[in-house]
Order: C-alpha cells, then sequence, then structure tokens
C-alpha cells in the first residue's frame, strides 16, 4: 500500500491562492509587517489590514475580490510564546470580498476548500456563530448539510477593529475536532471550550460596521468579507501533527538549534519550550528585519528588540554562547525565501542587524542576569516578593533587560514586579527628553473620511506654483464637521483646490495663509491623513470661514523653496552614495524641512573623511551643471524598467510620479526644483550611526549653507584675531602655541618640583620627636595634592631615621592633608590612614588610605594648627615597640 504523503505547508498556500483565484479573486501579495498609512497599529496583525482603505470606501480596491497570504505579527502573546501552540509571526491565508459576495459565498467557498480541495473530513469540522447573526446558520445548514444544533453560538464571534478604531463585524469561526482523546472530557466540551481538543482554523468575517475611537459602530456603505485562516494551524492539521512545532513549517529551524545546542528535541520540557521560543522569534526577527524593522527603545523597535532579547536568554539557558541569530536567519531564509523573495535580497541586512543587536545584548546580559539574582536572592532573605519599579528601571535602562524579560525571569522564581512603579521612572525620563507637538494628534478620521467621500480628493495646485484659488469643502473643529468657523479657532481646513504641500517622502507640511472673504487662516501644517485629502491645521486669525467660501491660498514662499532646495538635493545624495558605495546604499528614511535635509541608509561600516568629501565635491559639480529637474507620471512597471529608484517597503499606486535631474531617477511625490542649480550649494555637516547597519548625513543647502559657512568663516576671523594671526597662517599658530603650551606646562611641573624639594630639605631639618621617631606635622605651599603627595615622600625620604610626615597645603576650596610613614613603622601600631582620618575629621572633613600613605582634608582652615597638633600626641600613644 502507497504511504500518504501530507500536503507541505508549500503546497497548502499555493492551493489557498489558486482555489481563490478561480473563483474570480485577484492573487495580491503580502503588504510589509510594517502597516503602511496606519498609525493605529504598529505592525500587520491580519491579512485584511492592507484592505481597510477598501473596506471604508477611502480607495478603490485593484479588484473586488481578494485573497493573499499574509506576514502578520500579533505582539499581545509574546511571553507565552514557548507552549505547543502560540507564535507572535505567523502567515494568514485569507479571501476578501469589497461589496462583492457575502455571507453565503463565503461558507460555500471556505467549506469546499476545506473539504474538497485540502481533503479534511467533513465530519471533523464545526462552525460556530454569533448569537444574533440569524443567517449565518441558514447557509450552514444550506452548504454543509449541517442541523441546527451542530451550529455552535458563541458570543466571542465578534471580530475588530484592529486598532483603536476602523472596521468590524460578527464572524464564523470553523473549529476542527482532533479528537476525543485531546478534550476536557467535561460533558459540554464544544467549539469555543478552553481545552485542546476543537482548534479553530478559519475566521469568516462578516465586515459591516465601523467603529470609532469612542467604541460607537456606524453600518459601512457596502457589506465587505474578511477571512483569515493561519497557515502554521492548517498544516499542523493537515499534516495530523500533535503541535504547530512538528510541522514542515518548523523542523529545519528546530533541528538547527537542537543540533548547534547538542540537544534534541523532546529531550525535557525545559529545552524543547527553549527551543520553540527561540524557533518562533528567529522567523519573527528574520522577517521583521527585513521589512525594516530595527531595534530601538520604542514602538517596533522595542517590539524587535524585546523578541531579540528574549531568544537570546533562551538560547543562554541551552547552553548557547556564540552569537547564533543570524545564522539562524539563513535557515529561516532557506526555508521561506522562495514564497518571500526580499528574505533573499535582504539577507546581508538581515544578518548584519541580528548580529549587531545579539552582540551588544550580549555584553550586558550576563552583568545584568547576576544583578537581577543578586536582587532576587536579597529579596528573598527579607521575604520579600515583589521587585521595585525603579530597580526594573535600571535594569531596563543600563542593562538593556526588556521589563518583560526582567517579569519572566522574576516569575520563574516566583516573583512579581511593580509594574506601577516601573512606569512611573520610565514616565520621569521621557517627560526630561519629550518634545510635544500636542496639536496634530492621532484623531478620528471619520470626518475626514466623510468629506473625501463627498468632495473626492484635493487638486494639488503645488507643483507649478505657491498660489492658487479654491473653495472651502470641509471644516473640522474637535472631531466634529462644522459648517462654519469664527476667529480665534483652531481648525482643519479641507479646500477642493489648494498649493499647499502635504508632508509625505520626507519633505514636511507647507505653511502660509488662506484667505476668505471674511477670514483669514493660517495654516501651521499641511498633511494628508487620508490617501487623496490635503488637510490644513492651523487657527483661524480674523474673521469668521464658511463652507462654500472661495478663498485665496499663498504658502509660505521662503520655507518652500529651501524645502524644495533640500529635497532636490537629498535625491542627489542618494545617488552619489549609490555610485560610491554600491547599490546596498538603501533609503531608510529622510525628513525634509526648509532648514537642513537628514537622509538615512542602510550602510554596515562610517563613511571615511574622503569618502564624505568626495560625495560632497560629486554634488557640488551636479548642482554646477545645472540639470533640468524632469517630472512625469507613468505606469509602475514603465518606471521601474526605467531604473528608477524606489522606496523599500512602500506602496506604489500603479500609477506613479518620476523625478529626474542628471542620472538621478527616483519615484517621487515631493515638490522640486526647477533645474539642479537653483540648490545652489551643499553642505554636508554631519554622519553619524542611527541604527545598526543604518547611517544618517545630515546637510545643508543654498542659504542654509552660505549661512554656515559664513558663521564658520566669522569663527575663524574672530580666533585668528585673538591669536594675532590671519586665517591662512592660523594653523601653524595654533600648532605653535599648542607646542609653547606644553613646553611651559614641562618648565612649570620642573619648577614646582624644584620648590617642593627645596621646601621638603628645610622642613626635613626642623623635625619632632614622639618616643625617638621623627615627626614633621607642618603646612606648606603646593598647588594641589599630586604635588603635595610628592613632597610628603621627599620629606620623608629626608629624615634622619624612620619618621612619619603630615603635610597640609591650604588650597583655594579647602585645605588638603598628606601623610606618609615609612613602612618599617606600620609594623608599630602606626597607620597613616587612621591620622589621615583624625586630622581631615578635625578640619571638618574626612580622611582615609593605607597604612603607608594616606590623603585627607576639610575646609575649616582655622582647625589647621590645632589638627595638625594632633598627630605627636596620636604618634606617642599608639606606637608599639
Ligand atoms: N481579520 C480576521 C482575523 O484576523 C480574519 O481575517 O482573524
Amino acid at each position: 500500500m502507497a504511504v500518504k504523503i501530507p500536503m507541505t505547508s508549500a503546497e497548502i498556500r499555493t492551493r489557498y491562492l489558486e482555489y481563490f483565484v478561480n473563483k474570480g479573486h485577484l492573487k495580491v501579495p503580502s503588504s510589509s509587517l510594517v502597516p503602511h498609512n496606519d498609525p493605529t497599529v504598529l505592525l500587520t496583525t491580519a491579512g485584511m489590514q492592507q484592505m481597510i482603505p477598501y473596506f471604508l470606501g477611502y480607495e478603490t480596491p485593484p479588484a473586488t475580490r481578494l485573497a493573499s497570504a499574509q506576514k502578520c505579527f500579533r505582539s499581545t502573546d509574546i511571553d507565552k510564546v514557548g507552549n505547543e501552540r502560540t507564535l507572535t509571526f505567523f502567515e494568514m491565508l485569507g479571501n476578501f470580498s469589497v461589496g462583492d459576495y457575502f455571507k453565503r459565498e463565503a461558507i460555500g467557498f471556505a467549506w469546499e476548500f476545506l473539504t474538497q480541495v485540502i481533503n479534511l473530513p467533513a465530519e471533523r469540522l464545526h462552525p460556530t456563530v454569533h448569537p444574533q447573526d440569524d443567517e449565518a446558520p441558514v447557509y450552514w445548514r444550506e452548504v454543509a448539510g449541517l442541523p441546527d444544533e451542530a451550529i455552535v453560538r458563541l458570543e466571542d464571534n465578534w471580530w475588530g477593529p484592529p486598532g483603536a478604531s476602523g472596521p468590524c463585524g460578527p464572524d464564523s469561526e470553523i473549529y476542527y475536532d482532533r479528537g476525543i482523546e485531546h478534550g476536557c472530557g467535561q460533558a459540554d466540551c464544544k467549539p469555543g471550550c478552553d481545552c485542546e481538543r476543537f482548534l479553530e482554523i478559519w475566521n469568516l468575517v462578516f465586515m459591516q460596521f465601523y467603529q470609532d475611537l469612542e467604541g460607537l459602530r456606524k453600518p459601512l456603505q457596502k457589506k465587505n468579507i474578511d477571512t483569515g485562516m493561519g497557515l502554521e494551524r492548517l498544516a499542523l492539521v493537515v499534516q495530523g501533527k500533535e503541535s504547530i512545532f512538528d510541522t514542515d513549517m518548523f523542523h529545519s529551524i528546530i533541528d538547527h538549534f537542537a543540533s548547534l545546542a547538542r540537544t534534541f528535541y523532546g529531550k525535557s520540557v525545559e529545552t524543547d519550550t527553549s527551543l520553540r521560543v527561540i524557533a518562533d522569534h528567529a522567523r519573527a526577527l528574520v522577517f521583521l528585519a527585513a521589512d525594516g524593522v530595527l531595534p530601538s527603545n520604542e514602538g517596533r523597535g522595542y517590539i524587535f528588540r524585546r523578541v531579540l532579547r528574549r531568544a537570546v536568554r533562551h538560547g543562554k539557558l541551552l547552553g548557547l554562547e556564540k552569537p547564533f541569530l543570524s545564522q539562524a536567519a539563513d535557515t529561516v531564509i532557506e526555508l521561506m525565501g522562495d514564497h518571500y523573495s526580499e528574505l533573499r535580497s535582504r539577507r546581508g541586512l538581515i544578518s548584519e542587524v541580528l548580529n549587531l543587536e545579539e552582540r551588544k545584548f550580549g555584553q550586558t546580559l550576563n552583568s545584568g542576569l547576576q544583578l537581577l539574582n543578586e536582587l532576587l536572592d536579597k529579596l528573598k532573605q527579607h521575604g520579600q516578593t515583589v521587585i521595585a519599579g525603579e530597580e526594573v528601571f535600571k535594569l531596563y535602562d543600563t542593562h538593556g533587560f526588556p521589563v518583560e524579560l526582567t517579569q519572566e525571569i522574576a516569575a520563574e522564581q516566583g516573583f512579581t514586579i511593580d509594574t506601577c512603579g516601573f512606569e512611573q521612572a520610565m514616565q520621569r525620563q521621557q517627560e526630561r527628553s519629550r518634545a510635544a507637538n500636542v496639536f496634530v494628534q492621532a484623531q478620528d478620521d471619520a470626518p475626514l473620511a466623510e468629506i473625501l467621500q463627498l468632495v473626492g480628493p484635493t487638486k494639488f495646485l503645488g507643483y507649478d506654483g505657491i498660489t492658487g484659488s479654491g473653495k472651502v469643502v470641509g471644516l473640522v473643529v474637535n472631531g466634529e464637521q462644522v459648517e462654519s468657523i469664527s476667529a480665534p479657532q483652531q481648525a482643519l481646513v479641507v479646500l477642493d483646490a489648494t498649493p499647499f504641500y502635504a508632508e509625505s517622502g520626507g519633505q514636511i507640511g507647507d505653511r502660509g495663509e488662506i484667505t476668505a472673504p471674511m477670514g483669514i487662516f493660517q495654516v501651521r501644517d499641511t498633511r494628508r491623513p487620508l490617501k487623496g485629502l490635503i488637510v490644513h491645521y492651523g487657527t483661524l486669525a480674523e474673521g469668521h470661514l464658511r463652507v462654500g467660501d472661495s478663498v485665496q491660498s499663498n504658502v509660505i514662499e521662503q520655507r518652500r523653496q529651501d524645502s524644495m532646495r533640500n529635497h532636490s538635493a537629498t535625491h542627489l545624495l542618494h545617488k552619489a552614495l549609490r555610485d560610491l558605495i554600491g547599490p546596498q546604499v538603501e533609503q531608510r528614511g529622510s525628513l525634509v524641512e526648509p532648514e537642513r535635509l537628514r537622509f538615512d541608509f542602510a550602510c554596515p561600516r562610517p563613511l571615511t573623511q574622503s569618502e564624505l568629501a568626495q560625495v560632497d565635491e560629486q554634488i557640488n559639480r551636479w548642482i554646477r551643471a545645472d540639470y533640468p529637474v524632469h517630472t512625469k507620471v507613468t505606469s509602475l512597471q514603465e518606471a521601474m524598467s526605467s531604473g528608477a529608484m524606489a522606496l523599500f517597503g512602500e506602496k506604489y499606486d500603479d500609477l506613479v510620479r518620476v523625478v529626474s535631474m542628471g542620472s538621478s531617477i527616483e519615484l517621487c511625490g515631493g515638490t522640486h526644483c526647477t533645474s539642479t542649480g537653483q540648490i545652489g550649494l551643499y553642505i554636508t555637516v554631519q554622519e553619524a550611526s542611527v541604527a545598526a547597519g543604518i547611517r544618517r548625513i545630515e546637510a545643508l543647502t543654498g542659504r542654509g549653507a552660505e549661512a554656515y559657512l559664513r558663521r564658520r568663516n566669522s569663527t575663524v576671523e574672530a580666533v585668528a584675531t585673538t591669536l594675532q594671526t590671519t586665517p591662512d597662517l592660523l594653523e601653524t599658530r595654533v600648532s605653535q602655541l599648542v607646542q609653547d603650551l606644553a613646553q611651559a606646562r614641562r618648565q612649570i611641573a620642573q619648577l614646582q618640583h624644584d620648590e617642593a624639594l627645596r621646601q621638603a630639605e628645610s622642613i626635613a631639618r626642623h623635625t619632632q620627636e614622639a618616643r625617638g621617631i621623627p615627626v614633621v606635622a607642618t603646612t606648606v605651599h603646593a598647588p594641589d595634592d599630586k604635588v603635595l603627595r610628592e613632597m610628603g615622600d621627599m620629606v620623608r625620604s629626608k629624615l634622619s631615621k624612620p619618621g612619619v610626615v603630615v603635610l597640609a597645603s591650604v588650597l583655594p576650596e579647602r585645605v588638603a592633608i598628606q601623610v606618609s610613614i615609612d613602612t618599617a613603622l606600620t609594623k608599630h601600631g602606626l597607620h597613616a590612614g587612621k591620622i589621615a582620618a583624625l586630622v581631615g575629621e578635625r578640619l571638618g572633613g574626612k580622611g582615609g588610605g593605607r597604612p603607608e600613605s594616606a590623603q585627607g582634608g576639610g575646609k575649616n582652615k582655622a582647625e589647621l594648627g590645632a589638627a595638625l597638633d594632633l598627630v605627636a600626641p596620636y604618634v606617642k600613644e599608639h606606637f608599639q615597640q
């Protein structure tokens, strides 16, 4: 009999996509793990995320039926990873309908796919529905022939919104019965039970509502379908495995780590847990790094850091001492690179980021762990079970321990942490460094979406000029649409046409004024919160403004022109870096302001001075060549084949704007000079590291560059005048002065030494005696502690026999004391440190040190005589024959 080979996960993925393509769906690629233009979530958590603008009617979808295999990351359960079911990174198979089919078809497709395409036994599949949903059970009966009592009603069957606001709706979940042997044995065990018997495999969401920030729900214009099925879970079911980690998606990764740690999967609960943690985390880190997430202390960067550090700690538990993640990345890339080609093309970057962060953490892990263990021991001795927030913060701040890691390690030993205290410590630090911009905050986009739906996209007039006429088509105050506003009122203004550039592609938004017949609105910032909608943020300074008013818009000219110079220069910089260093220089971020430009790019090492000079020279050559700047709108495909540089992780439309100047061709929606000559001048002012493998260049152009040079020049002039020379001779003059200074310092040191010697000789001639021991206790002139110490030793060496020397010097701020005792005497009960303490205390200060040499001092000069008088009696009293 032929052995039936179960379907591989790659096959399941292919069959799924093929099935839905056959049902009229457009196959769309997975979007990035970094959500595009969605501030409400840090990372992509579901396949539907890229569909949100379509569901809400903000954008037109490329087709009304879509299907994808989406990379997802869920951070809520990071600490639970290690059991047999939980993952952070996973793949979600999904089919979507944007106002096309609804419940009946969604249920029909799901049933057919599960029972006919991947041949799961129908009797093991159990659908559940929301108790208020009377339609879904009807279709389940129709499609699957199930009796009503077989369809379980669950209150939990509701999905969304994925962030603070967004689409949501009731859902129908399909559970797979793994068999009674996995169950809890309770009579009422059914789908939704907490035990291991029924595994949820597919979620069919009937997206019908929009939920705003206050939790209020409004029906959406169109009814949509969003389904999601975890590929890993499906593989578990199809391949008949006990755990996700037994499927083909994890085999080679687990084996890799097990052999590295010289152990095997299944050996013990502890090693298995650590192997699963590392396997999940390694996959997640590879995908996160490939999508441009870099370790940092906030947002998604912090999630990356937290996951990596947790993986490293589990590596340590397995006995892996050397960095292991970057090597593991290769295994993940081998396994998944065929479907996710970005893993292969970014292999270098992935391994570099993992390597650097792992090494960085490795350096502090041991000291941090030791500190934490000491702390736990101390708390145990005192019978305490809570770690103070300040301590947790210290571990976080100086040893890079994510608070969750401290919590986890603490919990393993029966401790909890004072989260509240930690938050407070963290907040205190953040308050110190926060630059608040309270005006443009995250807000509910719903009123703006209504305006967009009503009036359509804003016409942008600003490529050709900085003024223009238009009409007010929407006003929003405090998240509500209003018909009119009166001065002085802060508001969001939408026009049908505007010359104001809305922040995007790194170029910041324009400022200026909108003049209406009865009022003047001052625009403080311009943004594009929804695709196609330009929104002016600012204050009505005078009069009234009404929806329907005809207005005249004026952008502040100089600001815009400075920004354009910096934007065009950013393109030239990008090109110059790629020409010089190579194509691995990928743009990772940019900021184009009127005052300066900032450009972040992938590059494993700092640029040398000579490379930086070459970049500046090249850019200025291109500026002098005065290349015209051409822009054209063309298809994405044509733009890419003409060699245009696109931004990594950016989502482009089918029609794109291409900006070219000289040999630089980039996809860009920004405003630019008409020719490179207008940039005037380019100067790099700083090159530094921003994160592992990412460098940052800050530069100036035009007026900013000119002002910078003038400032530098006048500093040079002023320094030259002070040093009585000319700028041309400044370098020679300064090196001459540095030499003179060094020589003068040497001379002073010699003179001080000679003077000390002279004083020492005369002092040594005036000793007292105590029990036959020469004792010197006197004041000298020594400029600092060092010379005082030298003098002490000199005086001692000049004494006729082993003795005790106590010298004091009155310095500007305090009296310094030096005590020197011959080593021979320290065996007879005399101790320099104790004498220094005695004298220092009398001076209102303190002292201490070794038996033969000690220092001390205090501020109370008036007591100096009395303090020195303590020395001889001390010697008399303590000297033992
Ligand atoms: N959005 C739903 C989920 O994430 C279905 O795709 O489960």
